[in-house]
């Protein structure tokens, strides 16, 4: 038996190793304080929970769901769209369609769109399925590197005329992981044209769209007049409300997007869960002041990891959104060995930035989904393990 080519040009997991690693150690009866995974650590808000046991109980979630979503919640989700973003006139049934989270939607995207041979233009770092998915569907990614200069945005002069012909998607994620960077509207302004001119299907990962600080609010690239003639955006109920494990999202945008999308689904997988997509639509009238406890928990682990690194000579502003804080590695270091030597002094797991694609070398994230005594440990056996940046 052998796998086929596809599965052997496709890069490890890069949480598979590092979940082998932290195993390994904690046979060993070592304390590992992981900081590695954007999987939010609290129970999903309580009146979506109140939902699903309704939802459940009633005997008509139990069939086959239409793929494309019931019209209840692709008619909430249009109005979401609206009251969240501003973004008026969706058309329910042709410009949305319901998601087994986002990352489903993301692959099928792939499949829907890029021939081999095709480009597809996807940041680096980034996360990792813009790079696995091309593979998938034979294509090239040609990577549009995220450099701290500039704001960790994309320069698209620099991508080459050929290439660009070439190109049937760009992705970009904003607020982004691992970077934690987030666009205004001008940047969103400027790919619209871009893609526009090169007929190239510009899908905004808005997965961390809920999560942001200080009182910001991430804006869609909807929000820009005439986006939806190029533009997909791939929303995600999993770290907005806790619901990782629940598997529901959406795309919203272009009518043929949609349209690829719901053919390739027909064809692969099925649509969500009755019920979910019930408490989804539960999930949709969750207030302000819910969102703004759920959020808060995030940002006062951001403001004692910030704080302790910085007791630790990092010089490193909070990021304005996401679950993660990117933190350039010391001098001296690559991304692999400081994160090897934070695992073997401090039993401190942290994903390296070239994880995520090799412009993130120099790099390492961590994530605020662990409890604020826990991070203090953390930085903590760093201070006792002599760790410092700048020296
Ligand atoms: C940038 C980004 N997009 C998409 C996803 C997938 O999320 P889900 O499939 O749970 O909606 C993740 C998950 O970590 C992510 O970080």
């Amino acid at each position: 038996m052998q796998f086929a080519q596809r599965l052997e040009k496709i890069p490890p997991y890069l949480f598979a190793e590092i979940n082998q690693k932290r195993d390994k150690l904690i046979a060993q009866g070592i304390d590992v304080i992981n900081l590695g995974v954007g999987d939010p650590d609290k129970p999903t808000l309580a009146h979506i929970l109140q939902a699903m046991h309704e939802a459940i109980n009633d005997g008509s979630t139990h069939n086959y769901p239409p793929y494309q979503g019931i019209d209840e919640f692709r008619e909430t989700t249009a109005k979401w769209m609206e009251r969240r973003f501003g973004v008026k006139d969706l058309d329910p049934i042709a410009e949305i369609i319901s998601a087994i989270g986002s990352k489903e939607s993301i692959h099928n995207t792939f499949l829907a769109f890029v021939e081999p041979g095709d480009y597809t233009l996807i940041p680096d770092p980034g996360y990792p399925v813009y790079r696995t998915s091309t593979i998938f569907a034979g294509g090239h990614p040609y990577v549009m590197p995220l450099k701290p200069e500039n704001n960790f945005l994309p320069d698209t002069e620099r991508i080459p005329e050929e290439v660009a012909q070439k190109a049937k998607l760009l992705w970009i994620n904003y607020p982004n992981n691992p970077t934690g960077a987030v666009a205004d509207l001008d940047f969103f302004e400027r790919l619209v044209a871009f893609c526009r001119n090169y007929d190239i299907l510009l899908c905004h990962d808005h997965a961390y769209s809920e999560i942001a600080y200080d009182g910001y609010k991430p804006p869609s690239v909807l929000q820009i007049p005439g986006a939806k003639d190029i533009a997909l955006e791939f929303h995600s109920l999993s770290k907005s409300y806790n619901m990782t494990g629940w598997r529901v999202g959406f795309v919203v945008g272009n009518s043929m997007g949609i349209k690829g999308l719901s053919q390739v689904k027909t064809n692969v997988d099925s649509g969500v869960f009755k019920a979910i997509q019930k408490a989804a639509i539960a999930a949709f009238s969750t207030t302000e002041e819910q969102l703004q406890s759920l959020v808060s928990n995030y940002q006062n682990r951001r403001d004692v990891i910030i704080k302790g690194l910085q007791s630790l000579g990092w010089s490193i502003k909070p990021p304005k959104a996401t679950l993660y804080v990117w933190v350039p590695v010391p001098q001296g270091y690559t991304s692999a060995e400081f994160t090897s030597l934070l695992l073997d002094k401090c039993a401190i797991i942290v994903p390296p930035g070239n994880g995520y694609g090799s412009q993130g070398e120099g790099f390492f994230r961590i994530a605020l989904t662990i409890p604020e005594a826990r991070m203090k440990q953390a930085i903590q056996r760093m201070r006792d393990a002599g760790i410092r940046y700048g020296e």
